[in-house]
């Protein structure tokens, strides 16, 4: 069964014909909302809104850890985390969706293993690669039948949030091989590795980072959610045929 970890402008799933929610109590907390059960394309998924519901959970507060862990509990072995990100790279202009290939993390004081010395043993993930590139791959394929451009590779910056970035870090972060910034890349992708969950991330490019291009001046957060709305009906497209495949 294939998880969804749903982020800004999806928090509900419109194509999912919900079947069951479920309230899951896990040993690191609540996660952020009910799963819903359901059926994309006559295919049974579960979903999870990373934000809450009701957009409620800043990304500094997501219990990623309760997330990755309450559906790795029901026997989820992928995992597609949609996410909106500010655009770096040139053609990753605002509306763009990528699958990105490395990750930066800028992160801090979130709880981000389920490592703990209470394992006995200290374990160390290979991390190299950090997402799966099988199902990377995957959703390259479901991209081309959904008649969707798709850009493929890239290095998602992690910030803290929730307030979005200065244009010296902007500039920083392109030095440091940046192509796109958000908020929740991390710890998630760790989190996933950590329990063998296969784990992508399909990001949608909601604006130009700033200092850049029409954030010269500015975010305008109206534009971020007018560009959200129209994107992630094309997300849904790929990700009924990533279901599918
Ligand atoms: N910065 C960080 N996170 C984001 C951005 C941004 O510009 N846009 C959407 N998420």
């Amino acid at each position: 069964m294939l998880g969804i970890i749903g982020g800004s402008g999806l928090n509900d799933l419109a194509n999912l014909e919900v079947t069951r929610r479920e309230v899951v109590r896990t040993p690191y907390g609540e996660p952020s909302a009910p799963l819903l059960f359901g059926k994309l394309a006559g295919r049974e998924v579960v979903f999870v809104a990373r934000h809450g519901h009701g957009h409620t959970i800043p990304p500094h507060e997501v219990n990623f850890r309760a997330n990755i862990w309450a559906l790795q509990a029901q026997k989820v072995a992928c995992v597609v985390s949609v996410a909106s990100v500010g655009g770096i790279r040139a053609d990753l202009s605002p509306g763009v969706l990528c699958v990105p290939d490395q990750i930066l993390d800028y992160t801090y004081g979130r709880r981000h293993t389920f490592v703990s010395r209470d394992d006995g043993t200290v374990k160390h993930i290979d991390f190299t690669h950090p997402y799966c590139e099988r199902l990377r791959q995957d959703l390259a394929r479901a991209a081309q039948a959904a008649g969707e451009p798709l850009l493929m590779g890239g290095t998602y910056a992690t910030t803290q949030g929730p307030r979005l970035e200065t244009a010296a870090e902007i500039n920083r972060l392109e030095r440091d091989g940046a192509d796109m910034v958000g908020m929740t890349g991390m710890p998630e992708a760790g989190l996933a590795r950590e329990l063998d969950v296969r784990y992508a991330a399909l990001t949608v490019v909601a604006n130009w980072g700033a200092g850049r291009a029409s954030s010269t001046q500015g975010i305008e957060m109206n534009e971020i959610n007018a560009v959200l709305k129209t994107a992630m009906a094309r997300v849904r497209r790929i990700l009924e045929q990533l279901v599918v495949q």
